[in-house]
């Protein structure tokens, strides 16, 4: 779907995901959600939190599950997913806090394996992910599944390629201190999800859209594994559509 802009694209996305909260919540159950972080899911945060405190909106049946997080990083560090994700929504909404797992970059790294099946556990405990919101990185990665990532893959720690630490330089105040590596939850735990939905803004992002739209499906660009997704929409604007 293409959207003239950034704007009405985050509106559409963040009705759907306030729709299925409410649809939910009338049938008493929990709505889990996989969230991203990155510039492109900021807007549809920001009309989640407008609706909460303009309309009403509850959070209190949701339970969220973020895709990833630097390793090493602690939580209080500025640059951290955990931060960012309190920032822009979980501070102004009403979830139970204990409803929100971030991947946690504080684990020491002999306790990573089995934290990393424990993440996947509990979001099968929580009952699957009803929606998972991505944005994808340059080199086609959706959460920080990196070329090479396997279809198969699970929550796991992973090395981050090149033009994601250079993407990543500027919040980092230089490339030497992007971290070297990542926690993520794998390929086949997005895949899984009952319903995607991918964002894209601006031309630097058009050429990996065409790749991962109109490409081969391959493990080199990890985001084409959602060409086979029964319910995965891609949500871009003009500028991300130019090459289609
Ligand atoms: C990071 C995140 C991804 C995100 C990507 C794109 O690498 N781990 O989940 O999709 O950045 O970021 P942006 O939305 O800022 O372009």
């Amino acid at each position: 779907e293409i959207f003239k802009n950034s704007f009405d694209a985050s509106k559409i996305v963040a009705q759907e995901i306030a729709q299925l909260i409410k649809a939910k919540k009338e049938k008493g159950k929990t709505c889990v959600l996989g969230l991203a972080t990155g510039s492109s899911p900021i807007k549809v945060y920001e009309e989640l939190v407008r609706m909460h405190r303009e309309e009403g909106l509850s959070f209190t049946n949701v339970i969220t599950f973020n895709l990833d997080e630097y390793y090493p990083m602690r939580k209080e560090n500025k640059q951290s997913y955990h931060y960012f994700m309190h920032e822009h929504l979980f501070n102004h909404i009403d979830i139970n806090p204990e409803n929100i797992n971030i991947p946690d970059g504080t684990i020491p790294i002999d306790e990573l394996n089995q934290y990393c099946i424990d993440y996947e556990m509990n979001i099968k405990k929580a009952g699957g992910l009803d929606f998972q919101l991505l944005g994808i990185g340059r080199t086609g990665h959706v959460g920080f599944n990196e070329p090479g990532s396997h279809i198969n893959s699970g929550t796991r720690i992973i090395t981050l390629d090149h033009i994601t630490r250079s993407d990543a330089s500027s919040d980092f105040n230089g490339i030497d201190n992007v971290p070297k590596r990542a926690i993520t939850m794998g390929v086949s735990t997005i895949l899984r999800s009952k319903r995607i939905v991918l964002m894209a803004w601006g031309q630097n992002k058009a050429s990996i859209i065409k790749r991962t739209i109109q490409g081969e499906i391959s493990s080199e660009v990890p985001a084409t594994f959602l060409q086979n997704h029964t319910n995965a929409t891609f949500v871009l604007d003009q500028s991300a559509a130019l090459e289609l």
